[in-house]
């Protein structure tokens, strides 16, 4: 990929290929320049590759091009870190901007909320506009629960991903990955109770690509912070209040789900949970302190510390090498 700078930027597709199966690579939501220097220094700490996810709001948060510069800091910074640069839950036209910036290396197109037919129809025309840039597409299929930008599923409405549905709008569209709904949902109120992943969706899906003869085809998980208890309780005892029934994904499930075919796991809300508690407990206990650059350090290293141990449970941790020798780099 003819990326004009010199920082290691591979493609989504790249990192897909090696990983499929064996592993999941973590895409990670950035919207400043403390969640990126955490984020490449707790990758190089665990020698993993990574997704760095912008959304839409993340865009708009600042500025799309003070994004794309940190991110090229950052990889010049850390000249040893793999990553790939996506767009998160893109409509249409955001779609369009980041294929013709020419910086990103996939996009996500998810208008899961509009009717199937719709959804295969916007798809296809964003599939084809990148696909002609060498840029590859995510596609969301089913609906999960949660909230997302400026979009809301109430509990009820959510609905998995239908395996048949999931392979005629593969051949239909051409994307690239599929964000299929297995049970999660984004934020930090997921399950009630211990509920697990809908394995049999992921193993579904699968076996009818296989059986249909279509190549095998990466499954996103988007929902997939773990939303730890601790975290929560840490952030309640320093003046938050959150609901204690807050309750995330099962950590122990990210590496059978990766076995299985997802190869990318979304992760944004557990980072804010870092965040947050780093930051309610510093001025809890120094109230008269008003710089912001102690807790932001103290954040960088938190937030490093919870991306390396995201990447061991995911099982990208230590494949850098097997990465490079695979891309020739
Ligand atoms: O799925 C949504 C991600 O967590 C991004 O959240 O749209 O608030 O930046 P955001
Ligand atoms: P979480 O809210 O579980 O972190 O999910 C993030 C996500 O799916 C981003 O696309
Ligand atoms: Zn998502």
């Amino acid at each position: 990929m003819p990326f004009h700078f010199r920082v290691m930027i591979v493609t989504t597709a790249q990192l897909y290929r090696v990983a499929y199966g064996k592993f999941a690579i973590g895409a990670y939501n950035i919207n400043n320049a403390e969640q990126t220097m955490g984020l490449f220094r707790g990758c190089i700490e665990s020698q993993a590759p990574f997704i760095i996810q912008i959304s839409k709001g993340a865009r708009k948060y600042t500025d799309k091009r003070m994004l794309e510069a940190i991110i090229r800091s950052a990889g010049e910074i850390f000249p040893d870190a793999i990553f790939a640069v996506h767009l998160d839950h893109g409509d249409e036209e955001t779609c369009y901007d980041c294929i013709d910036s020419g910086f990103y290396s996939s996009v996500m197109i998810d208008a899961s909320h509009d009717p199937f037919e719709k959804n295969i129809e916007i798809t296809k025309r964003v599939c084809d506009r990148a696909h002609a840039k060498g840029i590859s597409v995510e596609a969301e299929l089913g609906m999960l629960g949660g909230v997302e930008e400026d979009i809301v599923v109430e509990e009820g409405n959510e609905c998995l991903t239908n395996p048949d549905e999931a392979l005629e709008f593969i051949q239909k569209t051409g994307c690239d990955a599929l964000a299929a709904a297995i049970g999660t949902s984004h934020g930090a109120y997921k399950f009630k109770g211990q509920q697990s992943l809908h394995f049999d969706v992921i193993e579904k899906i699968a076996a009818i690509l296989k059986a249909a003869g279509h190549a095998p085809v990466p499954i996103v998980m988007h929902g997939s912070s773990s939303v730890p208890k601790e975290e929560v309780a840490r952030i309640n005892a320093a003046g938050g209040k959150l609901d204690p029934s807050a309750c995330g994904v099962n950590e122990n499930e990210y590496l059978p789900a990766a076995k299985l075919g997802v190869t990318k796991v979304n992760i944004d809300t557990d980072g804010r949970l870092v965040w947050t508690r780093v930051h309610r407990e510093y001025f809890r206990d120094k109230p008269g302190d008003f710089d912001f650059r102690p807790p932001g350090i103290i954040f960088q290293n938190e937030y490093a510390k919870f991306i390396a141990g995201r990447n061991k449970l995911l099982g990208s941790a230590g494949t850098i090498p097997e990465i490079r020798k695979s891309l020739g780099l």
